[in-house]
């Protein structure tokens, strides 16, 4: 993360997904009301002048995946993906904890937290940005938690600890689009911090990249525009190192999808045709 400035990534995936509440029913997802107004000024101008044009976001839907080589409908497709894990597990006893919230308003838009307490965890600059622009908004869930980390050089634990979060209770985790700007040192310290906070019918949801997902020039592309934003892209993992991370620390895996697999679940025949494999969600349990 570039030092005082708050991810540009998370206001890109935001965007994202507020284009995507925008879209037809067919390609609708995860619809997210708040992404909207979370964003910062040029990115909301452009989404609010792609609505108003009649046929924008439909179009903006296929160029932004072309221009991304299908990279874009990973994101609103694994925010669904990860909703319904959570909608499977979670009972009124489970805690929330979102690690490296960025802008997610899974808070603000599902009803099934309102019994849940809800930590947002995050890079503090970021935080401090997305907390000055939800100002106005009521949480869904019956407490939403602000807790300031840095996985890099912070103790996840001891910043739990503080904020109230219970490792007695069961905790559904979500990590969606952060593990691949983390060190593996900071990957495996958090599912450290994870496993000892995790009691039974505990739920991680992890999205990660897999060291081979992007080769050539899409990998040196790639790289150079994280590199451009101050998120170099740090924690690309193969599949069996992560899941033995994962199952070494008394989670099973329960599920390893890609977005070709939800586009078919969730898009069906309005899938496009280039949707890629680049990003996985893990979705790992404890007993
Ligand atoms: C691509 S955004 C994803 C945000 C959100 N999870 C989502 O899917 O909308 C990456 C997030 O990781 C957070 N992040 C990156 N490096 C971090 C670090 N060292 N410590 C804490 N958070 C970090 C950023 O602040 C940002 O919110």
């Amino acid at each position: 993360m570039q030092e005082g400035v708050a991810s540009r990534t998370s206001s890109w995936v935001a965007g994202l997904r507020a284009l995507y509440s925008e879209l037809p029913p067919q390609l609708e997802v995860a619809w997210d009301p708040v992404a909207f107004s979370l964003l910062p000024p040029g990115l909301r101008t452009l989404v609010g002048a792609l609505k108003r044009v009649p046929g924008g976001t439909v179009m903006a839907h296929r160029a932004i995946g072309l221009g991304t080589a299908g990279l874009s409908y990973g994101v609103p497709l694994r925010t669904r993906a990860i909703d319904d894990a959570l909608r499977s597990q979670i009972t009124p006893q489970h805690q929330l904890v979102i690690l490296g919230a960025g802008l997610d308003a899974r808070a603000y838009r599902l009803p099934e937290l309102k019994e849940a307490r809800v930590f947002e965890v995050d890079h503090p600059v970021t935080q401090t940005f997305k907390r000055s622009r939800i100002a106005t908004y009521a949480p869904m869930c019956r407490e939403l938690i602000h807790c300031s980390v840095d996985f890099e050089t912070q103790s996840l634990p001891d910043r739990l600890q503080e904020s109230g979060h219970d490792p007695k209770l069961p905790t559904i985790w979500i990590w969606e689009g952060v593990t691949m700007y983390l060190t593996h040192a900071a990957i495996e310290g958090t599912l450290s911090a994870v496993s000892d906070r995790s009691a039974p019918a505990s739920m991680l949801c992890v999205t990660y990249l897999p060291h081979d997902a992007v080769r050539g020039w899409r990998r040196e592309f790639s790289n150079r525009i994280a590199r451009y934003v101050g998120e170099p892209l740090l924690g690309a993992v193969p599949t069996v190192k992560l899941e033995s991370w994962i199952t070494d620390r008394a989670f099973a895996v329960r599920s390893n999808e890609a977005p070709s697999d939800w586009a078919k679940r969730y898009w069906g025949k309005a899938s496009p045709r280039r949707v890629r494999d680049y990003e996985r969600l893990i979705v790992a349990v404890k007993d």
